[in-house]
């Protein structure tokens, strides 16, 4: 979508972090926003903050895991500022450390939020948006860490991989309806996502097999890992204005930090050596051509290509 002008957004998870710098980027381009969270707090401190723009913004009291919540959400939202043309499923949790460790708490809280969040908010808008036939776009937060295993939060990867197949799938479905869909995948950035995770999480999922942890705290952790955190932390607003550039050039895949590149290349090629090493003829090869298409990773590619020359 190019024309972003007076065009209203829906971001959940919006009162901190990463979605309040999607606030900023998108109230910056002459957005109207709806920042909708589950904390209310947090909220009314997003309120003042953005106080300026006052006149642009809606914020709605969400939990993106309630479905009867999500269709008053839009409905308000709509009531207010008319169609929404920008999703942003951007509210989540963490949940930090190995598998073995988890409860069903764990997986259903992380999972819920995580990927429920998700599907929720595009099974809300999705039929929005092609019955308006007036396009738009979604965008779904996953993570680094949907891209590549490893950092110690299996249950966190999980839900973050989950959200990658999701965003995947459904560019490919909503292009004919001229909807946008790309996937953001931020690396390390400044949030209150661990004291955020904590707060919001509900007593009915209590059962944790971790020590939750509400900070992360520098003066616990060895110096290097501490320094490596403060140097490649992205600031929330970048991370907004990254992906209003998505939206704006409809990439399928928003990512930060390229120091990740070499871990994520490594993951391709280790999928790649890890294939049958017998040669298909070429009738196996037709039929894999009739089976699977390579369109959606070809566009990104010649779109990435076509804006380095
Ligand atoms: N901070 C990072 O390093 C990082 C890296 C990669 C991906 N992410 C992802 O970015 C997204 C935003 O997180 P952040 O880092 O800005 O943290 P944050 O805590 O600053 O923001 C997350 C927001 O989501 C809200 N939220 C949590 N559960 C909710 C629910 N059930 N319903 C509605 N709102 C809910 C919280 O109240 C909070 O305001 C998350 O999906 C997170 O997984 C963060």
């Amino acid at each position: 979508m190019q024309d972003l002008k007076d065009k209203l957004a829906f971001i959940t998870g919006g009162a901190s972090g990463i979605g309040l710098g999607m606030c900023r980027a998108f109230l910056g381009a002459g957005m109207k926003v709806v920042i909708a969270d589950i904390r209310k707090e947090a909220l009314n401190r997003a309120v003042a903050d953005l106080k300026d723009a006052s006149y642009n913004i809606l914020p709605i009291h969400l939990d993106v895991t309630d479905r009867a919540a999500w269709v008053r959400a839009a409905d308000q939202a709509e009531a207010a500022f008319g169609a929404v043309s920008v999703l942003c499923n951007n509210a989540g949790i963490t949940i930090d450390g190995p598998i073995p460790q988890g409860t069903y708490d764990d997986w259903d809280f992380c999972l819920g939020v995580n990927l429920g969040g998700v599907i929720n908010g595009v099974m809300t808008f999705m039929p929005r948006m092609i019955r308006r036939g007036e396009g738009g776009h979604i965008v779904n937060t996953s993570s680094m860490g949907g891209l590549i295993a490893g950092a110690g939060s299996g249950i966190y990867s999980t839900s973050k991989f989950a959200v990658v197949g999701l965003t995947e799938e459904l560019r490919s479905d909503l292009a004919p309806h001229g909807i946008g869909v790309s996937l953001f995948c931020p690396g390390p950035t400044q949030t209150e996502l661990f004291a955020s995770s904590v707060a919001v999480r509900p007593a009915n999922l209590g059962s944790t097999g971790y020590v939750p942890r509400t900070l992360p705290d520098p003066s616990t952790m060895p110096e290097d890992i501490a320094a490596a955190i403060y140097a490649i932390a992205l600031k929330p607003e970048d991370a907004g204005r990254r992906v209003l550039e998505g939206i704006r050039r409809n990439d399928m895949y928003i990512l930060t930090h390229p120091e990740f590149g070499d871990i994520v290349r490594a993951r391709c090629e280790a999928l790649l050596a890890s294939m049958s090493r017998e040669q298909p003829g070429p009738e196996r090869l037709r039929a894999a051509k009739l089976l699977l298409t390579d369109k959606l990773y070809s566009e990104q590619i010649a779109r990435a290509r076509a804006r380095e020359n």
